[in-house]
């Protein structure tokens, strides 16, 4: 038996139900599961929790647009997506839906464990809004001053909201992502995030009354808790906290949470931060993995060109499609997804590399053994750098899986894989059985080929476990558990009796398989519609913009670093910042209506980007010579920054 070492609690991000899921939920799941298993074989008690967040105004109005009541709506999302793990072998030991009264129940808890520390507090949320359809906007989403679901005006009003003190952790967010690299992994999220949070932190407006599908707030049921408070808890609510610590106290604090890039501030920086004011320990990492995108312009679910992967299961078998999830993309960053990659992994990767070793290693064993492994007898050229390539390929592996580089890992697999085939060829095994004075030097290549083919059957588990089996079926070691330290040692297999079975990846025709999934895809387009919360991350969809305009024009603009030296509230207007900007050898003023988005000494330092030849014009009675660029979200505006000298030409 494996001894235990320790626990290992993983998670997934709780995807919404507003409709079916498509291959980048997959893909994250994919890569859960395979480090969940992982950990399993290494000896670790592992929790591995995934689920549903089914709350929200989105999720309220997609139920609506269907005819259905939210509750029916999600049920039958939730049916589906749990129906895909199942198809997909998914190894979570817990699936939470936010709707669950063991989940809405700890939510109201968490809820009054923050107020009564003093860190909600009662204040009001300004935007602008449409009576008609109760909602509020940002200016940013207004269509033409408008309201973008029905087009007509808008107002500026004002509603009573909860708010979560989120500001008041900013140092200790800043000290976090500076003392604690590991917490927040790739690099590039943590600096991004670092200096997200060192730009100031507003309270965050964490409930909402204008419309009720939620999870009502304890002392004040008009109002339902804001959806990502609610989901970031699953965390810990899955787990029993706070009433039944049972499970919270073997499991928390959760080793990983795998999750997407663009929802890495939330669970980097909301999520911490409710957690320093519970006093409950933190995560040990949030790590954001990159996105699946597809080739060739837009693609939506509108167009219904996302990849369904149950029909990619149904073709070439859930191991085949997790085996190139795993193996083509590399964690953190953005990957293409096309048939013809696809295609091309599982044909040379695993029909030819692997499917050939199985099935070459089988056939002769029985054809020159009568079936049954040989001891080993004579060692030859080659055997040693095999054997070390085979018993040495398991520690490369935990390594790269350490580093959730499952693409790395699979590769070393593959080395060996390679490795072996080659071997074959270097040995020429069908040479040997022409003399019988060979026969122990054959013997002994059956036998190594018979040892490696087992690692690799333990190296795969993770990834492949049918697969795993299937080898192991042919191997005639079926019936014996997988243990991770197997594939350390080189002499199990001796005497064991194989039998040659069906091929374990059949070869594709590339071109027909591309013709076949071409039109797989057209047909779905017919049948899709847009659902509440499209796949942003899968499309690449056309900004709208104002009219071009030629060269020459923007020929004209002269832009100019400049670095600002002071900034001060204007004495006659509350959104206007007056800055003094230094560049190069002049000092000018400039003034901006960002006075929202930023403290005065928080822009001190700044280098930034000025409209330097805009003609001079007074703005409430102070002159402003240029204009900064800024960066703007619609909620807030961020400096367009540089790290050249200032007075230096932009172009
Ligand atoms: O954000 N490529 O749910 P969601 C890679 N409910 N990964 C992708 C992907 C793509 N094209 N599309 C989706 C939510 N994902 C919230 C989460 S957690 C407390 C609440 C994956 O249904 C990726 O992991 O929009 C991403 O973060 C997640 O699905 C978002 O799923
Ligand atoms: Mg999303």
């Amino acid at each position: 038996m494996t001894e235990k070492k320790g626990k290992y609690y993983i998670t997934t991000p709780i995807y919404y139900p507003s409709s079916n899921l498509h291959i980048g939920h997959t893909y994250c799941t994919v890569m859960a599961d395979a480090m969940a298993r992982f950990k399993r074989l290494c000896g670790y008690d592992v929790h591995f929790l995934t689920g549903t967040d089914e709350h929200g105004q989105k999720l309220q109005e997609a139920a609506e647009k269907n005819g259905m009541t939210p509750q029916a709506y999600v049920d039958n999302v939730v049916e589906g997506i749990k129906e895909l793990w199942k198809t997909m072998e998914i190894s979570y030991d817990d699936f939470i839906r936010t709707t669950e009264p063991r989940h809405k129940e700890r939510v109201q808890k968490i809820f009054m464990k923050i107020y009564e520390k003093g860190d909600i507090y009662k204040g009001e949320y300004e935007g602008m809004y449409c009576t008609p359809c109760e909602s509020f906007w940002t200016e940013s989403q207004l269509a033409n001053g408008n309201c973008p679901d029905c087009g007509r005006p808008v107002e500026k009003a004002k509603e009573e909201a909860y708010f979560f003190r989120l500001s008041k952790y900013q140092q200790r967010l800043i000290d976090l992502f500076e003392n604690t690299p590991e917490f927040l992994q790739p690099e590039s999220r943590r600096n991004e995030m670092l200096s997200f949070v060192k730009q100031g932190l507003e309270d965050l407006c964490i409930s909402r009354s204008t419309f009720n599908w939620g999870i009502p707030v304890p002392i004040d049921e008009k109002h339902v808790i804001y959806v990502w408070l609610d989901a970031l808890s699953n965390y810990i609510t899955a787990l029993g906290y706070p009433d039944d610590p049972e499970l919270y106290d073997k499991y928390w604090p959760a080793d990983v949470h795998l999750v997407g890039k663009e929802i890495v501030r939330f669970h980097s920086v909301i999520w911490p931060a409710m957690l320093m004011a519970m006093d409950v320990p933190l995560p040990k990492q949030v790590l954001g993995h990159g996105w699946l995108l597809l080739e060739g312009g837009k693609m939506s679910k509108s167009k219904g060109n996302v990849v369904d992967p149950v029909k990619l299961i149904e073709r070439y078998g859930i191991d085949s499609l997790k085996y190139f999830l795993l193996r083509e993309y590399t964690f953190g960053q953005d990957g293409v997804y096309t048939n013809e990659v696809m295609l091309n992994r599982m044909n040379y990767d695993l029909a030819n590399d692997l499917g050939n070793l199985v099935s070459r290693t089988v056939s002769m064993i029985e054809k020159y053994c009568e079936g049954i492994v040989p001891e080993s007898k004579v060692d030859g050229e080659h055997d040693d750098e095999l054997k070390a390539i085979a018993v040495g390929a398991a520690a490369k592996v935990e390594a790269n899986m350490d580093k959730f580089s499952f693409n790395i890992a699979l590769e070393e697999i593959w080395v060996l894989i390679r490795r072996t085939n080659k071997y074959i060829d270097e040995t020429s095994p069908w040479v040997l059985a022409k003399d019988p004075k060979n026969k122990e030097r054959l013997d002994t290549v059956m036998h190594n080929l018979a040892e490696c083919l087992r690692i690799v059957s333990v190296l795969v588990t993770p990834f492949m476990h049918t697969t795993s089996k299937e080898i192991r079926k042919q191997l005639g070691i079926w019936f014996a558990d997988v243990e991770w330290q197997d594939a350390f040692t080189f002499d199990m297999m001796a005497g064991e009796k194989v039998k040659k079975g069906n091929a374990i990846f059949p070869r594709l025709d590339i071109e027909k398989e591309l013709a076949e999934l071409e039109a797989m895809t057209e047909s779905a387009a017919v049948s899709q519609e847009d659902k509440a919360e499209s796949s942003v991350e899968m499309e690449n969809k056309p900004l709208e913009l104002k009219p071009e305009i030629e060269f020459g024009d923007f020929d004209k603009i002269d832009f100019r670093v400049g670095t600002i030296l002071e900034a001060e509230k204007h004495p006659n207007a509350d959104k206007l910042l007056v800055f003094k900007i230094k560049m190069g050898t002049e000092i000018r003023q400039v003034i901006s209506g960002v006075a929202e988005s930023f403290k005065p000494e928080e822009a001190v330092g700044r280098q930034v980007v000025v409209v330097a030849n805009l003609k001079p014009r007074a703005l409430r009675g102070l002159e402003s010579k240029g204009m900064l660029l800024f960066a703007d979200n619609g909620d807030r505006c961020e400096f367009v920054t540089t790290t050249a000298p200032d007075g230096e030409i932009v172009s």
